[in-house]
């Protein structure tokens, strides 16, 4: 059957594909493509195999056609994919969870400890030869150990960056469910999102959750863009409401909220949180299983819908 990648992925999804016969056609780009180039892309496939930058919506799964049987994101998250248009039309999604969970907490406490550290404004002084000696006060950080960590969103990657923190740093955790952050924002010396991009997480993280957390407090979002409202972010850190961010997903990504770039005390990573090489090769099979099982007319291995 007639199997799209969107985009050129790391092995082994079309060695594995390519196993069971299918016929692959493997997207040119590495950018997103504007979405009537990606509707001509996936014409007539069986199955999609789609990154995160790729919009899968009303359009695109009609112009795949009937036929299409599956789409397997190479990601864990999934809101780049229209679930009730997938629904109506009998087109199964699937993602890669597992896999990546512990590229992603790693790298959340990497950021961590990047700006309580201040490792990357470190990094620029040495560079910019503006390192003259060592001194008493230069570029003082905060300790890990005993500071209170609210981890939001306690599923696979959550509670892995809790258990990371409590095992390794004897960081005090409070596992927060998503309806819940109350007084837990008042507390947290660092707080870590972990919640999956919804309608309900949508700006979880507004003027007001900012305002409610320490103004030595830091934050980190390696989850999704939109769950942080940037440009009050932006505010935050201005104002001296918040001690420090670290951010790996954007609300508009590639862009950035005006003043972010021009803040020091914030580490900007360009969402790479799974960019591991045991990560992306994991989610490469784990995308290809997913099409295979749904071609075979077998359970997928981690259906979403
Ligand atoms: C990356 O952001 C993912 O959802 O896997």
């Amino acid at each position: 059957m007639k199997v799209v990648l969107t985009h050129p992925i790391p092995p082994p999804a079309v060695e594995l594909l390519e196993e069971r016969g299918h016929d692959i056609r493997v997207g040119p780009s590495e950018d997103p493509y504007p979405p009537d180039e990606l509707a001509r892309l996936v014409a007539g496939a069986d199955g999609i195999l789609a990154l995160l930058i790729d919009r899968i919506d009303d359009a695109v799964l009609d112009a795949a056609g009937t036929q299409l049987k599956v789409v397997a994101n190479f990601a864990v998250g999934y809101d780049n994919i229209d679930l009730d248009a997938a629904t109506r039309r009998g087109v199964k999604v699937a993602n890669t969870p597992d896999v990546l969970t512990q590229a992603v907490a790693e790298h959340t406490l990497a950021l961590l400890l990047a700006v309580a550290r201040r490792i990357v404004e470190g990094d620029r002084i040495v560079r910019e030869r503006r390192f003259r000696r060592w001194g008493p006060s230069f570029l003082l950080g905060v300790e890990l150990r005993g500071k209170t960590l609210a981890v939001v969103g306690v599923g696979r990657i959550g509670s892995a960056v809790a258990q990371i923190a409590e095992a390794g740093f004897g960081m005090n955790v409070v596992r927060v469910e998503r309806g819940g952050l109350g007084s837990v924002l008042e507390e947290a010396d660092f707080v870590t999102l972990h919640v999956p991009l919804t309608d309900e997480t949508h700006h979880l993280i507004g003027l007001d959750e900012l305002r409610a957390m320490k103004p030595s407090a830091i934050l980190v979002n390696t989850s999704r863009g939109p769950v942080v409202d940037e440009a009050a972010l932006v505010d935050a850190l201005h104002a001296g409401e918040l001690a420090g961010a670290a951010l790996d997903v954007y609300e508009r990504e590639p862009d950035l909220a005006e003043g972010l770039a021009e803040l020091e005390n914030v580490v900007l990573a360009p969402h790479t949180a799974s960019a591991t090489i045991e990560a992306r090769t994991a989610m490469s099979r784990v995308a290809a299983e997913n099409i295979i099982a749904a071609l075979e007319g077998r359970v997928l291995p981690s259906a979403v819908v």
